[in-house]
């Protein structure tokens, strides 16, 4: 069950909210790595690849609640860089099941939420990859919500995308090594139209960031829980935010 300032304000945004009851540090853009799903999986004595489609379920429905509470920018993990290393039968299942979901987006478009695909897309088979940037299209116009889905992404590999674009204006003379500033790097990455992460939420009880957003994250604030992916509710969600309203965020000052 939803806590009730949240309740309260459903389906209105925060910007359109008269009474306040949103406190105003609700982040600009809340991340999440959907871990567990495997766990999830092997605990009922299913094959792991059930644990992904019930994690797809969980991830519809986190993504109407940020949409129905103002979440500005949500991130959600998918598929790694590294997740290749996976057997082939379940890389192809979590494939199939992102086939099926890039089918299934009306009720995204009709809520004009703006879909933005962060990661390599030149290694993710041609339908899959057309799809997504025809998506990326439909939804250019959209600014309810950015829903950044990060597939076939890492951070290290965005950082190398990045400083090889500024490596070649170099080359070319048309930048000097010393102009080159933060923003300049920021404006290089896949998020280059999204602000720097506010909370980064992991469940399944790892305590790492995976090569997720790496860049972004420098200052974000992190929510751990227990729980696995398939299992994280609207409710989890409430307490990752009122955690997140409670902490001190002071950027290095005082
Ligand atoms: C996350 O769940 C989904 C992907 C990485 C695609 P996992 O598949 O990693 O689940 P666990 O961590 O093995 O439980
Ligand atoms: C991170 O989970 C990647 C996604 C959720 C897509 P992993 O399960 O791949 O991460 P590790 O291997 O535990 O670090
Ligand atoms: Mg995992």
């Amino acid at each position: 069950m939803a806590f009730s300032f949240f309740k309260k304000n459903q389906p209105s945004e925060k910007n359109n909210n008269d009474n306040n009851s949103i406190p105003e540090v609700l982040p600009k853009h809340v991340a999440f790595i959907m871990d567990g799903n495997g766990r999830w999986a092997k605990k009922r004595g299913m094959p792991r690849k059930y644990g992904h489609r019930e994690g797809a379920k969980a991830f519809h429905d986190i993504t109407r609640y940020c949409r129905s509470i103002g979440i500005k920018n949500a991130s959600f993990y998918v598929f790694s860089t590294e997740n290749w290393k996976r057997p082939k039968e379940e890389i192809d299942a979590i494939m199939n099941l992102l086939w099926e979901y890039l089918n299934d987006c009306d009720e995204y478009l009709e809520q004009e939420v703006r879909m933005i695909f962060i990661g390599d897309k030149s290694r993710l088979p041609e339908k899959i990859r057309n799809r997504m940037i025809e998506l990326e299209e439909d939804s250019k116009k959209y600014d309810k919500m950015n829903l950044i889905l990060a597939i076939n992404y890492g951070g290290r590999d965005e950082i190398v995308y990045a400083a090889r674009q500024l490596a070649e204006q170099t080359a070319k003379g048309e930048l000097n090594p010393e102009s080159i500033t933060e923003d300049m790097i920021g404006q290089h990455l896949y998020t280059r139209e999204i602000p720097d992460v506010d909370l980064m939420i992991r469940p399944s009880g790892e305590l790492r960031l995976s090569n997720f957003l790496i860049w972004q994250c420098a200052y974000a604030e992190y929510y751990f829980t227990d729980i696995l992916w398939p299992d994280f509710s609207r409710n989890e969600l409430d307490k990752a935010l009122i955690d997140f309203a409670g902490r001190g965020r002071r950027f290095g000052g005082v």
